[in-house]
C-alpha cells in the first residue's frame, strides 16, 4: 500500500491531481483548505461565467468532477475516502469536505482510472471512424449510474440530427450575443500567454472540422486563427462519434455535483478505454435550448452536457493554476480574492517587482 505520508503530503498530492479536472472555459472554480486529514472543497464564486451560468450550474458540475478526483487520488494512494456533499446549508459555496482515515489497497479500477487524471484531455473536433471497443459504452453509462447520473447516448439518426442542429443553433446565438463573447473572451487567452486557466490555443484546431451530423465548437479563437494545425491532412472519414446527453433526474446542487462526479468518471473511463470525449454544453447554457433536449431527448430527466466519444490521436495541451493560488489552512479568502491584488483609486497597474 506504498510508504505512510504525512498529511500535508497527502493533501498536496491529491489537490495536484484534483486540479487537472475538466472544468467550463478552464476555469477551475474551485478552492481547497486543509486541516489534519481532510480537505473542504469550495466552489469559487469569482471564478463563475456570471453571463453563460447564471445559476453556478457549470460552477458546480466543474466541481464535482474535481471532487470525483480528490476521491480517486485519495483511493490511488491506499486511503478510503469519507465524503459529505454540500455539508452545510449555510455555506453553499462549500461543496465537499473529504476525510480519511482508514487505509485499504486501491483496487484494479481505481488504479486505472488514477493512472489517467493526469493524461486525459478534452478533445475538439472530429474522430477517427474506427468503432469504439466492445462494451466501453456500457462502461461509460455504468461510470454515470454509479455516480447519481445518466449517459443516454443518442443513436437515432433523427435524434442525433436533432442534438446536432440544437448545438448548431445555440452556437449561432452565442456568436451573436456581445455580452457572452465578452466573457468567452476574458477566458481564452492569446498564444503564448503564461496564464495558468482559460482555454490555451494549443488545446483546440485552427479550423473547425466538418462531420456528418456537425457538432461546432465554441469559438474560442474568436478570428485571431489561433489554434493547432491539423495532425495530417484532413480525409473524408472523419466522423462526429458517439452522441450522448448527460442527464440527472432532478436539478438542484447536488444534482449538479452528481453530474460534475459522473463527467469526470466517464471522461477517464474513456481514456482507459483508449478514446476521448468532446463536450459541448453551448445548448444547455440557452434556457429554452436546454428545455427543448430536456422533452425531447432525455424523457424529462435534466440534461447538462452534451459528449462525444470517439478514437483519435489526441495532441492537445492543457494548463493549470499553481497549487499555491487555490490550497489554503483552515479558512478560505473571500470570494474572488484569493488571487487578485487589490488597486487603490487611480492605480493602473500593479507593481510587479
Ligand atoms: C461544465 C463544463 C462545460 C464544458 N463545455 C465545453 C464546451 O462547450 N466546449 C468545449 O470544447 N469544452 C467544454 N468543456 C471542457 C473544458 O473546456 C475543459 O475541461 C478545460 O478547458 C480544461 O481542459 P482539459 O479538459 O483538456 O483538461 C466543458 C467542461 C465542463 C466541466
Amino acid at each position: 500500500m506504498g510508504e505512510q505520508l504525512t498529511d500535508e503530503e497527502i493533501v498536496r498530492q491529491v489537490v495536484a491531481r484534483a486540479v487537472w479536472a475538466p472544468s467550463v472555459h478552464n476555469t477551475q472554480p474551485w478552492l481547497f483548505t486543509t486541516d489534519g486529514p481532510r480537505l473542504r472543497l469550495y466552489a469559487d464564486p469569482g471564478r463563475r461565467l456570471a453571463v453563460a451560468d447564471p445559476d453556478g450550474r457549470e460552477m458546480m458540475i466543474s466541481c464535482g468532477a474535481a471532487l470525483f478526483t480528490v476521491r480517486l487520488a485519495l483511493r490511488s494512494l491506499g486511503y478510503v475516502p469519507q465524503t459529505r456533499v454540500l455539508p452545510d446549508p449555510g455555506q453553499p459555496a462549500l461543496v465537499a469536505q473529504v476525510s480519511w482515515r482508514d487505509r485499504a489497497a486501491p483496487g484494479e479500477l481505481e488504479r486505472q482510472l488514477s493512472g489517467h487524471v493526469l493524461i486525459r484531455r478534452t478533445h475538439r473536433g472530429a474522430f477517427d471512424p474506427e468503432p469504439l471497443p466492445a462494451n466501453a459504452l456500457a462502461a461509460l453509462s455504468d461510470a454515470a449510474a454509479r455516480q447519481g447520473a445518466a449517459l443516454r447516448i443518442v443513436a437515432d439518426d433523427g435524434q442525433r440530427a436533432a442534438l446536432a442542429a440544437a448545438v448548431q443553433t445555440a452556437e449561432h446565438e452565442l456568436r451573436r450575443d456581445s455580452e457572452r463573447l465578452r466573457e468567452l473572451a476574458r477566458w481564452t487567452p492569446a498564444p503564448g500567454s503564461a496564464r495558468g486557466d482559460g482555454v490555451p490555443a494549443t488545446s483546440y484546431p485552427a479550423r473547425a472540422e466538418r462531420t456528418l451530423p456537425y457538432f461546432p465548437g465554441r469559438d474560442f479563437a474568436r478570428g485571431h486563427g489561433w489554434g493547432m494545425p491539423p495532425l495530417s491532412p484532413a480525409t473524408a472519414h472523419r466522423v462526429a462519434g458517439v452522441a450522448a446527453l448527460l442527464t440527472t433526474s432532478a436539478d438542484r446542487p447536488a444534482d449538479w455535483v452528481n453530474a460534475g462526479q459522473a463527467l469526470q468518471r466517464i471522461t477517464l473511463t474513456a481514456s482507459v478505454c483508449g478514446a476521448a470525449v468532446a463536450l459541448h454544453s453551448q445548448p444547455l447554457e440557452l434556457p429554452w435550448l436546454r428545455e427543448f433536449l430536456r422533452a425531447q431527448l432525455s424523457e424529462g430527466a435534466f440534461p447538462h452536457l452534451v459528449l462525444r466519444v470517439g478514437l483519435v490521436t489526441q495532441v492537445s495541451l492543457s494548463v493549470r493554476r499553481d497549487l499555491g493560488d487555490l490550497l489554503f489552512p483552515a479558512s478560505p479568502p473571500a470570494a474572488g480574492q484569493a488571487t487578485l491584488p487589490v488597486l487603490q483609486p487611480g492605480e493602473d497597474f500593479v507593481q510587479l517587482s
